[in-house]
């Protein structure tokens, strides 16, 4: 582990948290295929969940894990071009990483035109270059002892996408009829992962291990906390872990921020006490709000925003009969947006017939967007107010 000098807490997207909350059992699982090469059901994992719940930050736990185990790690997102940067950059750069070792096994295979050092110079020319025939050739240059480990991170919705990964899907279930020893992962929120399994070529994905990200539950987020000030070599004042607990709502991004600018408000002290949670809490939300609330919002449709508009207007739980008056839509119409909500986790239903915002703060955000002042910063005093621009003579 690495020393910490400043704060060990890690907020920030894709920044993998010194302590991993939740989750035990799928890490626990997958990590045993890694050695045992058992594969079981877990051929391919679907990670979806809110943002800034952890996704990213599972795929690395998942890569660490393969990687040290021996396996060949292929991660990559799911932008344009994904198949080419495949092909081209990151297989050649594994069979140069392979080289030494499994040097004159990668030579027998026939795939690739290998220098004398065992290293990538070119494909055969005779041979059609396939996703899949790559993955055999180095599962068996692995020979068994270990497999290849390949994440998408930040699967979406868009076409040109999409029907670029139900290739890479296609390819990948040849290669796994092949026998070749792969786990794919894709990551993304839940929609997008839905409108991948809808493509073709993906059918092998429905039987999938789903790994779902939501909060925190409280415990684990007390212990997430605890752990990591343990790491920086510092404890908690038990109202202010208390205090730092509620703030975050368990939302794993939050639980960082709030538990950094804590840890910075006083940071040689040897506890972190009540008042340091105090000094954390006005700031930590608004970084969330900007950094991650913002994120969602824009994540949605228009419909799925009037839905939460016509929420917002209750301040606490919200009856769908009034939401159908709100929204001038039929009550069918509205089952369908509340189900997809439900199903993003941005809200969740709260007694029969009622419905509530799921994800901490984003009701407190819709509201403030519809009151006008959304994502205008605090206006500074800086005395421009006493110098207006003066009109064009
Ligand atoms: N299990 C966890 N326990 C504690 N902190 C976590 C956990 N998972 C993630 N975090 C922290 O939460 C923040 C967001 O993590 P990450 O980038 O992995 O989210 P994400 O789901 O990939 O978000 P997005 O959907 O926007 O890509 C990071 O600061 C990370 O350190
Ligand atoms: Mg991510």
């Amino acid at each position: 582990m690495t020393q910490h000098s400043g704060s060990p807490f890690t907020p920030g997207y894709g920044k993998k948290p010194l302590v991993f909350g939740g989750h035990e059992t799928d890490l626990a699982e997958l990590r045993a295929v890694f050695t045992t090469m058992d594969f079981g059901e877990n051929h391919s994992v679907l990670v979806s969940g809110l943002r800034g719940a952890g996704k990213t930050s599972f795929l690395a736990e998942l890569e660490d894990a393969a990687y040290e185990a021996g396996w060949i790690v292929i991660s990559d997102n799911a932008s344009a071009g994904l198949m080419d940067r495949l092909m081209d950059t990151t297989i050649p750069a594994e069979i140069n990483r392979l080289a030494p070792r499994a040097g004159v096994r990668l030579a027998g295979l026939g795939v690739w035109q290998l220098n004398a050092q065992f290293e990538y110079v070119d494909r055969q020319r005779e041979v059609k270059p396939q996703l899949r025939r790559d993955l055999v050739a180095l599962s068996r240059a692995l020979a068994g002892d270990a497999g290849i480990l390949i994440t998408i991170d930040e699967v979406s919705s868009g076409k040109v996408r999409l029907r670029e990964l139900s290739k890479i899907a296609l390819e990948v279930s040849h290669a796994l009829k092949d026998g070749a020893n792969v786990m794919v992962v894709f990551a993304g929120i839940q929609v997008s992962l839905e409108d991948l399994l809808e493509q073709e070529h993906t059918t092998f994905l429905r039987r999938s291990r789903e790994v779902q990200f939501q909060r925190l539950s409280a415990p684990t987020t007390a212990q997430v906390l605890t752990d990591t000030a343990a790491i920086g070599g510092r404890t908690f004042e038990p109202a202010g872990l208390t205090l730092l607990v509620s703030i975050s709502q368990g939302y794993p991004y939050l639980v960082q921020l709030a538990g950094d600018y804590a840890w910075r408000n006083n940071p040689e002290a040897p506890t972190i006490t009540e008042a340091d949670a105090e000094s954390a809490h006005a700031r930590a939300v608004q970084a969330i709000e900007s950094r991650v609330i913002s994120r969602v919002y824009s994540d949605l449709s228009e419909k799925d925003r009037e839905f939460l508009h016509a929420m917002a207007q209750d301040d606490d739980r919200s009856k769908i009969a009034d939401i159908v008056v709100r929204m001038g839509q039929s009550d069918q119409y509205v089952q369908v947006y509340k189900n997809r909500l439900i199903k993003t986790g941005y809200v969740q239903s709260a007694g029969h017939g009622y419905v509530e915002f799921s994800l901490p703060y984003l009701g407190a955000y819709v509201r403030r967007q519809l009151a006008g002042d959304g994502d205008d910063q605090p206006r500074s005093d800086d005395g421009w107010d006493e110098y207006p621009a003066p009109p064009l003579p």
